[in-house]
């Protein structure tokens, strides 16, 4: 027995070494790059490879020192950095500004040496996210990893952006994130060239920005009671306060957080409506129809919004002033979505000042509270982008588009030579369900699987040549009614907004094969980053469509590339021997569908049931 085992023991160890010589050296890169050749070879990174900077700028050697520490951890060795002097003749990794556009890079691997071509900060940070992923997956590991090489495969990788709006937005209202989440957040995206943070500072269910002229925003207004539980109609509520803001040194820090990982933050601030805790706090912003205000406990749109009065004016004017002397970003949201003109309509001052403008309606006059700030905004060399409602009533002047009620607004926007940045909720907002809501957690409405996000064009065919420069990108929007916990988020927002991301920068013909197929290596990355992703990936789903009331008509899919779905209906656990699921089928209310997604005769993912 004892000899078995040693045997076995010698064995194993015969099998996990030969495991570190047999790597995958394959290319796979998400978002994929425009052009990329692979060729014969590896380039091997050791102790003795020195990083080569053709400027040794602070800019320079922060980039480097992204790949060191990533290294120092995952290889446990940094590498010099060397300027000047003779070049190495072989065993470096150089970087050299060869005046190429904002964030393009080109990176030639050989045997002997890479060299990465940039023209600024981004491309060469760029470059970096991409050799990182060309590396062995490990080098994402937190921890040290003794049996990996470091290899390089060698590859001619040119690249570039298709859009220069690369997004991703997160509410902090509905639930507060602290700044270490805010922080990994910004990592995450930066690893996926995605460069926009579209922060959700304000809403009637708390303000997060310390505003220093109006301390009660934060003292107070951070905080709502309680927050309903379940859906917005349950009427439950959970009796616990919940808080949190951030100062205006913690902002400062995250805005220069995310600038050296070279994504600019775009703070919301939400105008005229979602303003209901703002509103709490000082009532005089409102029409004053009501004695009492509130922040919100529960999810939804709330007639109590801003009253376009002068003072209300000066307020926001205020809240800007701050705003831009924390954020550097040309750009900064105003909201403008899912304002009711109920208020206005009874507000005296409102319909006087419909009447003195010569306004149409309250559509208008949103138009004027829109287009006044817009004013404010651009007098202090800023420019403004809002949700598709700031259509309504005529667009200000100079205001680019989020467009997330669907395409239609985008269209519009761009047709009328407004820049438009495509969300459109069905497609890019992830707090809708990715996978059967059947088995999974509360969200928002959907589902939105990963394919239904990889699959979208977002620059719409019906417009022109021409209008199609307006869309200068995407968003995924994480709106987090239904995430109270970083891992909900996380698992939320990964691995769909990879999809995005790809939608983001590379061309737009789609080939989902190439992507699932990159994506499951990728899945080793988003786990070396520690990120909470959802793996349904790898499972079945199962879709009843409703037919007559005594049978449902059953497809089902699963994402992982070559995996076939093997099922019962009797309720048993499915083996690789039960029938496999070629087309739909038809069962009745007696069946439930059990089915199991297996590759090679093994099972991956998880069992999925379902009844009637
Ligand atoms: C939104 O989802 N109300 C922009
Ligand atoms: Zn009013």
């Amino acid at each position: 027995m004892r000899r078995i085992a040693i045997i076995s023991v010698f064995l194993a160890l015969l099998v996990s070494c030969a495991e570190t010589k047999v790597q995958d050296n394959s290319i796979s890169v998400i978002p994929e790059p425009m052009y990329c050749r692979a060729d014969e070879g590896v380039f091997v990174i050791d102790k003795d490879t020195k990083i080569v900077v053709d400027e040794l700028s602070e800019e320079m050697q922060r980039i480097a020192g992204f790949l060191n520490e990533k290294l120092s951890k995952a290889a446990g060795f940094e590498l010099e950095i060397v300027k000047d002097g003779p070049m190495p003749r072989e065993n470096f990794i150089a970087f050299m500004n060869a005046g190429l556009q904002s964030e393009s890079y080109e990176i030639n691997v050989v045997p002997q040496h890479i060299l990465v071509d940039y023209g600024d900060g981004a491309g060469a940070f760029y470059a970096l996210q991409t050799l990182f992923q060309l590396l062995p997956v490990e080098i994402f590991s937190q921890e040290l990893q003794k049996r990996v090489d470091w290899t390089v495969p060698c590859c001619n990788i040119d690249d570039k952006p298709r859009f220069k709006y690369r997004g991703m937005h997160l509410d902090v209202c509905l639930h507060y994130f602290d700044l270490e989440f805010l922080k990994k957040y910004i990592d995450i995206m930066a690893a996926h060239k995605v460069n926009r943070f579209h922060w959700h500072l304000t809403e009637d269910q708390g303000w997060r920005l310390e505003i220093k002229k109006y301390p009660l925003l934060t003292e107070k207004g951070q905080w709502r009671k309680e927050t309903v539980v379940g859906s917005l109609s349950s009427g439950v509520y959970d009796g616990i306060p919940h808080g949190g803001y951030y100062t205006q040194e913690q902002v400062k820090e995250l805005v220069k957080y995310a600038a050296d990982r070279y994504v600019t933050i775009i703070p919301e601030i939400e105008l005229p409506g979602h303003a209901l805790a703002a509103i709490a706090c000082y009532p005089e912003l409102s029409c004053g129809l009501e004695d009492h205000y509130e922040t919100a406990t529960r999810w939804g749109i709330f007639k109590q919004v801003y009253c376009p009065k002068e003072t209300t004016f000066e307020f926001l004017e205020d809240v800007f002033d701050e705003v831009f002397e924390l954020f550097p970003s040309e750009l900064v949201h105003i909201g403008g979505d899912e304002c009711p003109k109920a208020s206005w309509k009874a507000c005296p001052h409102c319909q006087a000042l419909i009447r003195k403008l010569g306004l149409k309606d309250e559509y208008e006059l949103q138009s004027y509270f829109v287009t006044r700030m817009e004013k404010y905004i651009n007098s202090k060399g800023r420019q403004i982008i809002g949700w598709d409602e700031i259509l309504q009533g005529g667009l200000a002047p100079n205001a680019k588009v989020m467009s997330w009620l669907g395409e239609e607004g985008g269209i519009k926007a761009a047709q009328q030579h407004h820049e438009v940045v495509m969300s459109p909720h069905y497609k890019y907002y992830l707090d809708y369900w990715q996978a059967d809501p059947y088995s999974e957690p509360l969200a928002m409405s959907g589902p939105t699987t990963l394919r239904t996000m990889y699959d979208y064009e977002p620059v719409p065919e019906v417009l022109t040549q021409e209008e199609r420069k307006y869309i200068i990108g995407v968003e995924g929007c994480v709106w987090t009614e239904y995430m109270p916990t970083p891992e909900r988020v996380e698992y939320m927002a990964w691995p769909r907004m990879c999809a995005i991301a790809e939608t983001g920068w590379t061309r737009s013909e789609k080939d989902w094969d190439g992507f699932a197929q990159r994506l499951e290596k990728h899945f080793g990355r988003l786990d070396g980053m520690e990120v909470e992703y959802c793996a349904a990936f790898f499972s079945p789903m199962i879709v009843f469509h409703k037919d007559t009331p005594h049978n449902m008509v059953v497809t089902m899919t699963v994402d992982a590339p070559g995996a076939e779905i093997h099922y019962t209906l009797d309720g048993s656990v499915p083996t690789a021997d039960s029938p496999k699921y070629e087309i739909p089928f038809s069962i009745n209310r007696s069946q439930t569908v059990t089915a199991a997604a297996y590759r090679d005769g093994r099972q991956i993912g998880e069992i999925k049931s379902k009844r009637f």
